[in-house]
């Protein structure tokens, strides 16, 4: 295993899209972000510099960083912000992650254009669990805003009401041919005819799960979220912000054709309020054939508000269970904790009335409670053993219960309590979280991510977790290995995993106004008795608050 060292210096760079042109937060200048390579097992040392006009934090999704919550990077949570002209050292740990995983601020919107792909090829000595691909593509799909990104987060929290809907989606940071004054920009893979292909596909949009297809071509799904999964060809894929997938494609059409790959929302919303448009780039093949047509061929997607197919195909993703793939889904629990995730509305703060639904504010929260960013990183205070900063009790179910998907509900549950709350676990417990979706304000799909782990997604349903009756379903065998999971709309999602990583670890919607709004929580997880079971020291230079 090796030491790999990177410099990230995040700074402003002038882009031109959807014919203007505006400064953006990057790192080195690059949108999207520079790609990191590595082998199973190795270690990146990233050093970043912050020589922007504002502050940074970045996180390592779906690096587990075993012991190691300093380098986790969420802000308030395990650090303070990188400010203006000062750096940070970031190291990553790899263990048993494999496959794609991703990059990306976190620290208000900054990750809207701060972000990138991480590629972790198989440990030295070992092979991916499929043929060999001849070639690899990145490809990261995303959001562009004509707007300062910044503006759009100031408004909405001033007004209480929606972040304004992004311009454009993106591929490897261009809009595509359906967009105006794109088409010289669309990205274009060339592939040749009969080769296998990998794309590593990552969602790193802010607000809006997708939708992936590529016109006349199969795609068989071998990864998500760095970990190997069974084979599973499909026409289109889902994939949620937050998420990762490893797809397979076999050039095997018509050479003479161009084809799109494209994407487009998933949205509970109508399609006047979000960007209906796909955004494409072109599959090629290399040929001295005269192509027949210059416009690709576009696939068919899912229309927007498809909850069907959505969960048919984020539920139909199985771990490679078997001899060689042992799985280490805990087959019984300590605990089982049901979180209720709802969007919420509390009182207007402005003099007239806010953009929220009936003038109020928009939240968000888990459990009713709707987290309060403190005011220093919770894993100093906890390091530390400085009073005050957060409260230990994060319920382990629903303050109330009651028909959470009905389409009225009471009142009194639409305002959360507002506070900033962890939930201990102690070293080693095996935990379930039912991840229980609600109707309050909306229904909607919230891709739950958890910081620290990867977790077995062992059930779902539609409408209200059923605690005697549902576990009987549960996929114990060959659940998927996740760290986000899609709750679908209306419906609960059940996962499972051990609290072997002592630390401080986020639990959040990865839908960004969803986490501005309060959806997350903190799990503390104890150190444990033995050796390799407790939280490392921090390092020498934590940025201070
Ligand atoms: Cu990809 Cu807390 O995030
Ligand atoms: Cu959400």
């Amino acid at each position: 295993c090796e030491t790999y060292h990177h410099v990230f210096h995040v700074k402003e760079a002038s882009y031109t899209r959807l014919c203007r042109t505006k400064k953006i937060l990057t790192v080195n200048g690059q949108f999207p972000g520079p790609t990191l390579y590595a082998y199973g097992g190795d270690k990146l040392v990233v050093k970043v510099y912050n020589i922007a006009q504002e502050n940074v934090t970045i996180h390592w999704h779906g690096v587990k960083q075993p012991r190691n919550p300093w380098s986790d990077g969420s802000e308030y949570i395990t650090q303070c912000a990188i400010q203006p002209g000062s750096s940070f050292i970031y190291t990553i740990t790899f263990t048993d992650e494999e496959g794609t995983l991703w990059w990306h601020a976190h620290n208000d919107y900054t990750r809207a254009t701060v972000h990138g792909a991480i590629v972790v090829y198989p440990r030295h000595g070992t092979s991916y669990p499929f043929p060999k691909p001849s070639g690899e593509v990145v490809i990261v799909l995303g959001e562009w805003w004509n707007k300062d990104v910044n503006t759009v987060l100031e408004k909405a929290l001033e007004t209480g009401g929606e972040p304004n809907a992004s311009d454009s989606f993106t591929i490897n940071g261009q809009p595509g041919d359906l967009y105006p004054c794109s088409k010289p920009g669309t990205f274009r893979m060339l592939v040749e005819h009969g080769k296998t292909y990998l794309l590593r596909v990552v969602n790193a949009a802010m607000d809006d799960g997708l939708f992936f297809s590529i016109a006349d071509h199969l795609l068989t799904l071998v990864g998500s979220d760095g970990s190997y999964t069974k084979a599973l060809t499909t026409d289109y894929i889902l994939i949620s912000p937050g998420e990762t997938m490893d797809l397979l494609l076999k050039a095997n059409q018509s050479p003479r054709n161009l084809y799109y790959m494209a994407a487009r929302a998933f949205s509970y919303q109508p399609v006047n309020n979000i960007d209906n448009t796909t955004t494409t780039a072109i599959v090629q093949y290399k040929s001295h054939y005269t192509q027949r047509s210059t416009n690709p061929l576009l696939p068919t997607l899912p229309f927007y508000n498809d909850t069907e197919a959505a969960s048919k195909f984020s539920f139909s993703i199985r771990s490679p269970a078997g001899m060689h793939w042992p799985i280490s889904c805990p087959q019984r629990f300590d605990q089982r904790m049901i979180i209720a995730v709802a969007v919420n509305e509390l009182e207007c703060q402005l003099s007239g009335s806010c953009e929220g639904p009936n003038g109020t504010r928009l939240s968000a929260s888990l459990n009713n409670i709707s987290f309060v960013n403190p005011p220093i990183d919770i894993l100093e205070a906890y390091y530390k053993g400085i009073n005050g900063v957060f409260g230990a009790s994060f319920p382990s179910r629903p303050l109330q219960y009651y028909n959470f998907t009905a389409e009225y509900q009471p009142l009194e549950l639409l305002k959360p309590r507002l506070g900033t709350m962890v939930r201990v676990l102690e070293y080693g417990a095996t935990v379930e979280i039912v991840f229980q979706g609600t109707s309050l304000v909306r229904a909607e799909s919230h891709p739950m991510h958890l910081h620290g782990f990867s977790f077995y997604v062992v059930g779902w349903g539609f409408g209200n977790f059923n605690e005697k009756k549902d576990p009987l379903g549960y996929n114990l065998e060959d659940p998927p290995l996740k760290n986000t999971i899609g709750v679908p709309r209306n419906g609960w999602v059940a996962v499972r995993f051990t609290a072997n990583n002592p630390g401080v670890w986020l639990l959040h919607c990865h839908l960004e106004r969803h986490l501005i709004w309060g959806m997350n929580t903190v799990f503390l997880v104890k150190d444990g008795e033995g050796p390799g079971t407790k939280l490392l020291p921090p390092p020498p230079h934590m940025p201070p608050c």
